[in-house]
């Protein structure tokens, strides 16, 4: 296997980074095709927490390339800061290194602010996004109104793009949200400068990526958020603003279907979700609040509370199928440890009918009623095994359901933050 993709198969927060840093000690090229600094990557190594937003989980890894494709929507300022900090920290190895996608999509200030504008006037209603421009600037991308990262390399490039649409957006910013006019000369000569940091990572990656392909590299394609935050398969409009499924590797990266040949999804041993949107099996009680003590429930984005609840294999089974999932990896095992029952959504009940399929609306999904069906709990710390013989016969129950009802195999359970608190079943390269 030279190309695998591994995914949240969840509402985003599954695990990714862990996991993508965990395969990156045997991968060459770690790539990253979507989204931008919404997503919040947590690797722990030594008690060591790194949190990544916008550089691929590979980073801390010795003799590795990252790659932030083209699908991404790249905030110049983060990404300059996010990798000061892990130079700064002594954490990229020196023969480790860095690209950015000469064609992905700059996130500008005023996409920030316009998002969270749009978010404030929306009030109840609105999505409860991150706050980091990710739907403006990819509204901006479709429109052929965007400005990409290869153009802050030609200074006077930049200078005519960025007079004529912030033009635009001053009056779009003051007329209709009512904001202040942002200083051209300010927006200007701050690209200038995030440009002279970028300059050496900046080119086409789509090139590089070829090149790999052919040399028979081994490349892992790390997604971001979740599957039901998919643009077009999630829970529209309580979405995120870019395909999140696996077949956006190809486009977000330039690479043939053909390079990929293994698809990984992580979903964590119960759900949880930040900002609004349907969550048939979210508990708002003593279990939704076990649940995110336990598991330290909290966005490593925005610090945010995770709303949580039971997992629901009526959703995952949907993640199986839009995504082409050929395996497994399932989270957070050790947060169940302790309790006497732990339930599995089966099935929906939607106006008095049971279904096995999550319905396409908002307001239909809302709907939703969960199906249960009810597990007893090993109870007994599950973060000291690392093979599967000592797992206790309930939590083998437990997965061999997830397994037989998604017909999806496991191939790793995570039992802890840790790089190495997992129970490995197979391997990807
Ligand atoms: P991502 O966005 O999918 O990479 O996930 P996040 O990093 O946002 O959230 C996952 C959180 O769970 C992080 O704090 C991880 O350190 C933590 N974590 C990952 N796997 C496990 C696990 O198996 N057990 C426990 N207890 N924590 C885990
Ligand atoms: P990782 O990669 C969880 C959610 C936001 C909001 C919706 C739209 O760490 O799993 P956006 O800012 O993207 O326009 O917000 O998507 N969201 C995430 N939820 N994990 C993420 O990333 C997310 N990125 C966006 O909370 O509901
Ligand atoms: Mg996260």
């Amino acid at each position: 296997m030279n190309g695998v993709v591994l995914i949240g198969a969840q509402w985003g927060d599954e695990g990714k980074g862990k996991i993508v840093d965990f395969f990156s000690e045997r991968a060459d090229i770690i790539v990253r095709f979507q989204g931008g600094n919404n997503a919040g990557h947590t690797i722990v190594v030594k008690d060591k927490q790194t949190i990544l937003h916008l550089i691929p989980s590979g980073i801390l890894w010795s003799g590795k390339v990252c790659v932030i494709g083209n699908g991404v929507v790249v905030d110049p300022k983060v990404l300059v800061e996010e990798y000061n900090k892990l130079k700064k920290d002594n954490l990229i190895p020196e023969n480790t290194s860095l690209f950015v996608s000469a064609s992905a999509h700059l996130i500008m200030p005023y996409h920030k602010i316009i998002d969270i504008a749009r978010e404030k006037k929306a009030g109840d209603d609105k999505i409860g996004t991150t706050g980091r421009g990710i739907g403006p600037a990819y509204e901006d991308k479709v429109a052929r109104n965007g400005i990409r990262v290869g153009d802050l390399l030609d200074a006077d490039r930049l200078k005519r793009r960025l007079s004529t649409i912030l033009e635009e957006k001053n009056k779009y910013l003051t007329a209709v949200l009512g904001e202040k006019e942002l200083d051209f000369e300010t927006v200007y000569q701050d690209c200038l400068s995030y440009a002279g940091q970028l300059a050496p990572m900046i080119c086409d990656t789509t090139l590089l990526l070829n090149q790999y392909v052919k040399e028979r590299k081994k490349i892992l394609f790390e997604g971001a958020q979740g599957t039901l935050l998919d643009i077009d398969h999630g829970t529209y409009p309580y979405v995120t603003s870019s395909n999140t499924a696996s077949a956006n590797a190809s486009l977000g990266s330039g690479v043939g279907m053909n390079a990929i040949n293994r698809v990984v999804g992580v979903a964590k041993a119960y759900v949880t979700r930040v900002g609004n949107g349907p969550f048939p099996t979210e508990d708002k009680g003593s279990l939704g609040e076990y649940l995110r003590k336990k598991g330290n429930e909290y966005g490593a984005t925005t610090g945010r509370p995770r709303r949580c609840g039971w997992i629901d294999l009526v959703a995952l089974k949907k993640a199986v199928q839009i995504n082409g999932l050929d395996s497994l990896v399932i989270t957070k095992l050790d947060v169940l440890n302790e309790l006497e029952t732990i339930k599995v959504c089966v099935a929906y009940k939607l106006k008095g009918q049971e279904i096995d399929y999550m319905p396409l609306n908002a307001e239909d999904i809302e709907a939703c009623e969960p199906v249960y069906r009810e597990f007893s709990g090993w109870k007994k710390d599950l973060s000291k095994i690392r093979d599967s013989i000592e797992l206790p016969v309930e939590a083998k129950d437990y997965l061999k359901f997830i397994e037989d009802f998604l017909e999806t195999k496991i191939m790793i359970v995570s039992v802890g933050p840790e790089r190495d608190e997992n129970i490995v079943f197979g391997s990807i390269f």
